[in-house]
């Protein structure tokens, strides 16, 4: 058994008048992934999805429908559409009859099924497009998303495996456009094969599980979501724009926020947004600066609350970073967070006595590191350690002095 429900290699096809609306496509749609065909106007979508299920035929090239190759015989065609149904652009051109009930049962009419049988998938279909109450109607006082929906109505009568849907929200304003992306959703849910076309990049984005790029009846790339929409190569051949909620996605990292992964869809970026800033892993990181060597094993302590800062996982990374007199490694440090793109820098000093004096150059430091990486955000912290308790533990050992030397 073939992973690919629909295949085509190397098909070509020619409009009378040689216009040449495919120039060698050869795309495979994987079973059980929710396809997207994704071009501009003219790209050859619709071409492409008629020879789907043989209402053209390809000049050159072969087209498959699981694995076998399709056959234009009479009973071939017959038999293929009754499991590749296409839900064409325009509704105005696939209904013809006077009523919806006239309309959705043609199909099961034709297969010369016994009525009571017609009659319960009309139900079934009118049903699952939530338009029941529309059967008896007259088409043509339909309105346009009414007609589209009978449209789907008419195709899932016929039970077929495979539905493609062509620019399904087309024309819809946006409430319809989520409306029917939603029933796609269900149908998939119910195991349905599906597969659209659309020139909507945002659409492709939060609903595609796999999306082929064409243009000028070209495949000009194929891959997840994630993968096309961040190649700016491809949407940049294509005359596509990115995603808006990848713009969005782009600016929110800029100003600090760090995403374990794309979000895909408005309420994927909601969860992540709803977090508390201060329970977000952040694209920050601490920095803790300390007095010493770092070859003086006396470190071990600061080394380990370092560690452990990091199990927190509030900050994408910690470290530590020494003063020793007035040369602090802090633009070592720096350097080696920006590099693995900390956008962030938390500076705390710990555990400095007030006697030393570099303390007070920690600011002229940090400006300094602020003028080598102008868009890393670098804050200070109030230092630790650093107060007057630890003059009077001075003062206090001192006081209790063990031996008098001399
Ligand atoms: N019936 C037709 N006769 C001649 N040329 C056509 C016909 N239908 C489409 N074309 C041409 O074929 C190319 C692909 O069109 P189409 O498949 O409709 O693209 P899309 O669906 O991506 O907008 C376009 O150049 C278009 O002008
Ligand atoms: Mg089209």
């Amino acid at each position: 058994m073939s992973d690919y429900i629909l295949e085509m290699k190397d098909v070509v096809f020619e409009y009378p008048g040689g216009i040449r609306a495919l120039k060698g496509i050869s795309l495979a749609i994987e079973k059980g992934k929710k396809s997207v065909i994704l071009g501009p106007n003219g790209a050859g979508k619709s071409t492409l999805f008629l020879h789907f299920n043989g209402i053209l035929k390809p000049k050159s090239g072969r087209v498959f429908y699981q694995g076998e190759e399709i056959r234009y015989s009479r009973t071939s065609l017959i038999n293929l559409r009754k499991n590749v149904g296409i839900v064409f652009q325009d509704p105005e051109t696939q209904l013809f009859a006077g009523s919806v009930f006239q309309e959705v049962s043609f199909g099961p009419m034709n297969l010369h099924l016994p009525l009571p049988e017609v009659e319960k998938k009309v139900e079934e279909s009118l049903k699952a497009m939530g338009i029941e109450k529309l059967k008896e109607r007259p088409i043509h006082f339909l309105s346009y998303g009414q007609k589209k929906r009978v449209s789907i109505a008419d195709v899932l009568a016929m039970e077929p495996d495979v539905l493609i849907f062509d620019e399904p929200t087309a024309y819809l304003d946006p409430k319809h456009a989520e409306k029917i992306m939603d029933i796609l959703d269900e149908l998939h849910a119910r195991g349905k094969q599906i597969i659209l076309s659309t020139h909507d990049v945002n659409i492709a984005y939060s609903w595609a599980d796999y999306v082929f790029v064409i243009k000028d009846g070209m495949v000009l790339g194929n891959g997840t979501p994630q993968e096309i929409f961040q190649d700016n190569k491809i949407l940049e051949e294509a005359d596509l724009k990115k995603p808006f909620l990848l713009d969005i996605y782009d600016v929110l990292r800029e100003k600090g926020f760090f995403f374990d992964r794309l979000p895909r869809n408005i309420c994927d970026l909601r969860n992540i947004c709803d977090l508390r800033r201060d329970e977000m892993v952040m694209n920050s990181a601490l920095l803790i600066l300390v007095h010493g060597s770092r070859a003086e094993g006396s470190q071990k302590m600061v080394f380990e609350i370092a560690e452990k800062l990091k199990r927190k996982g509030e900050y994408q990374d910690v470290e530590v970073a020494y003063l020793q007199f007035n040369h602090p490694d802090l633009a070592e440090s720096v350097e080696r967070l920006v590099e693995n793109g900390i956008a962030e820098i938390i500076t705390v000093p710990a555990f400095l006595f007030q006697g030393i004096h570099v303390i007070k150059d920690i600011p002229m430091e940090l400006k300094k590191v602020k003028d080598r990486y102008p868009k890393v955000r670098i804050a200070l912290a109030n230092p630790i350690g650093y107060d007057d308790r630890i003059c009077d533990v001075i003062s206090d050992r001192a006081k209790g002095r063990l031996i008098e030397i001399c």
